[in-house]
């Protein structure tokens, strides 16, 4: 039996991605039309006996409910939320339902980063696993030596796989095969999570004894119960025979920015010509818009027969796309209106925004500020022009902006 655990975090955690996490928990975030979690969650569906799937975070339970319900019922796997009271760590927060995760008596926890863009090869993965015969199993990947200080830098042996060497973002360069955020884990997971805690006690308690130490390590001592995988331990177990690597040759990315967001889009819909092709518009019929390459329409979004939509577009529910409207390279979220002769290129449109007649929505990745992001209900008047910039939430926009964050 397996059990699949995706940590979601918190509220604190999606910074990064405001405006738009101001609105929707950023794992509820469409990506390719959907929730970003539910990619992950669709791959763990095809490991063999997989019982359930929790998600793991400290947003409140309501913010979940509805996603969580309208899955369970769709995959026919009970997806559950659990909440944290506050934040745990990486490895806490997992340590912290533990109760619930052994109750089906897993032989194996699948263990996820929601904030991953990955064709997550779990079934490989798993099978790689059970031959290491190990604690657990990394998925690792490649990335170039500049960007991969971002990430946890990570050695293996070429021959057995055995991870040899772990640092988490370090300052100097260790490799340039880094950690994936995507695992397996055997349950005596929680004995080395447990082995933390136990240290952490014990060293708190020497502190405590000796109390000019404790004056000067109270700024760094983290609390006894907030336990990071990568730090707590990765980093200790490398080199142990417990740790083994799994290399994917196969897209990954991590999604921080709303900008990696249209990246990570873009990937998930073509993974979809494989995956679930009837999810891609096909432009075909003399009624339907022009459609290049892949590209998302939610059922109940209405788009005129004279637009000319993608690559790499998704429309979510309830949009409209007038006449002659041009869309290259964008995330259009639920309820958003684009008037007729628009274009959006390289843009998130926020929920419930409305773009003018002949107006443009334009955004580079190599600019300061990236792509052009519209909060909710932002409305931009005809024939207004923004390039680069960041729209926070309801605001009306009547003059054109260049690289700018518009409060
Ligand atoms: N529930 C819960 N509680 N989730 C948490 C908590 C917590 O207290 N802290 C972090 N998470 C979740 C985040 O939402 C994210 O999905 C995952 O755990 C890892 O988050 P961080 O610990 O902030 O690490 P990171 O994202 O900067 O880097 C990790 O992932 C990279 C891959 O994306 C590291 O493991 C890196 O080594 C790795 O390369």
């Amino acid at each position: 039996r397996v059990v699949a655990v995706i940590m979601v975090g918190g509220p604190t955690k999606g910074t990064r991605f405001r405006p738009l996490s101001l609105n929707v928990p950023k794992p509820l975030f469409p990506l390719a039309g959907q929730p970003m979690v539910h990619h992950p969650i669709l791959a763990c569906r095809i490991i063999p006996n997989l019982v359930q799937v929790y998600l793991i975070g400290f947003y409140e339970e309501r913010e979940f409910a509805l996603y969580v319900s309208a899955i369970s019922n769709e995959l026919r796997i009970p997806v559950r939320y659990l909440r944290e009271d506050k934040p745990h760590g990486s490895a806490g927060g997992l340590y912290n339902f533990k109760d619930y995760i052994m109750e089906d008596d897993p032989s194996h926890i699948v263990l996820l980063n929601c904030d991953v863009c990955s064709s997550f090869p779990l079934p490989d993965m798993l099978e790689a696993h059970k031959r290491y015969g190990g604690l657990g199993t990394l998925l690792v990947i490649k990335v170039s030596a500049e960007s991969a200080n971002q990430f946890g830098e990570l050695v293996a042996d070429p021959v057995t796989n055995e991870l040899l060497h772990y640092t988490e973002k370090p300052e100097t360069f260790v490799s340039d095969r880094i950690n994936c955020g995507v695992y397996i884990f055997t349950p005596e997971i929680f004995t080395a999570i447990q082995g933390v805690f136990t240290q952490r006690k014990d060293t708190a308690n020497m502190r405590r004894m000796n109390s000019f130490e404790a004056l000067q390590s109270a700024t760094k001592a983290l609390p006894v119960d907030y336990v990071r995988l990568d730090q707590d331990i990765l980093s200790p177990l490398a080199g142990k025979k417990q740790l083994y690597t799994y290399e994917t040759l196969d897209f990954w990315e991590q999604i921080k920015t709303p900008g990696i967001s249209i990246k990570c889009s873009a990937l998930y819909l073509a993974q979809y010509r494989y995956t679930t092709p009837h999810l891609l518009a096909s432009g075909d019929g003399t009624k339907s818009a022009t459609i290049i390459g892949d590209v998302f329409i939610h059922p109940s979004a209405k788009v005129h027969p004279t637009a000319k939509i993608g690559p790499n577009v998704s429309i979510s529910a309830n949009a409209r796309i007038g006449a002659g409207v041009r869309l290259i390279s964008c995330i259009i979220l639920d309820d958003v209106e684009i008037k007729e002769n628009a274009v959006v290129i390289h843009s998130i449109v926020g929920w419930k925004s409305s773009i003018g007649k002949w107006s443009r929505a334009e955004g580079d990745y190599n600019a300061k500020l990236g792509i052009t992001i519209l909060g909710e209900a932002v409305a931009v008047e005809d024939e207004v022009v923004v390039v680069n910039s960041i729209v926070l939430p309801n605001k009306t926009l009547n003059v054109s902006f260049q690289d700018e964050i518009i409060l």
